[in-house]
């Protein structure tokens, strides 16, 4: 069994997506052993309680400095034991040790087609009111591995969906996780857990 461990920042709709991927069996070999939040108000810390996972919250305001907080994420995720870690929304730059000691075991999605709009500041809305302002035809979603790098390490997964007349974020949005992210993360995690 995978043991994975989800990180999310808000309203958790991709942990939803895998959790109910792995109650439908659409994900085999996979258990999900925790959730982490950096938000206390994140909606997926109530998604994750009512599937009955552990949830626990390390949020930087609790913090004297980066680099505490940091050595506290790490160990949040060390005590979980995970063989994958899967960023769900998670709007934190992971830190350098956790990325050297978990090479290749972080997963991510992303809301569009990298090498397009990603990197620095493009994160949630932010990537679709960009992709809608350049008039993108075809956007789509990304699970790529992580690395040091914003959004640079290698594509496992993407997925293209079409932009339509009249488009705003919020309707692109949607469509993006409807059409890719939801299908796509779970995909992404019952190819590493079955490989
Ligand atoms: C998703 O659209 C995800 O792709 C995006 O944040 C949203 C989280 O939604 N992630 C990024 O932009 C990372 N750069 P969720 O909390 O409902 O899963």
């Amino acid at each position: 069994m995978l043991r994975v461990v989800v990180l999310v920042s808000g309203g958790g709709t991709n942990l939803q997506a895998i959790i109910d991927a792995v109650n439908d069996g659409t994900i085999t070999n996979t258990e999900i052993v925790g959730v982490v939040s950096n938000n206390y108000n994140a909606y997926a810390l109530e998604r994750a309680e009512k599937a009955g996972i552990s949830a626990h919250i390390v949020s930087p305001k609790d913090f004297s400095s980066r680099e505490e907080f940091n050595r506290a994420l790490l160990k949040a995720v060390d005590d979980l034991a995970p063989d994958l870690i899967v960023l769900a929304g998670f709007l934190v730059v992971i830190p350098g040790e956790m990325i050297d000691k978990y090479e290749n075991k972080i997963i991510n999605i992303h809301p569009s087609l990298i090498p397009s709009f990603c990197g620095t500041g493009y994160y949630g809305l932010k990537v679709h009111e960009a992709a809608l302002e350049r008039g993108v035809k075809i956007t789509g979603a990304t699970v790529h591995y992580v690395d040091k790098g914003t959004d640079t390490g290698p594509i496992i997964m993407q997925k293209a969906v079409e932009v339509k007349e009249g488009d705003t974020p919020k309707t692109l949005q949607q469509r993006v996780m409807e059409e890719a992210e939801w299908k796509l993360l779970p995909a992404a995690i019952n190819m590493i857990a079955n490989s």
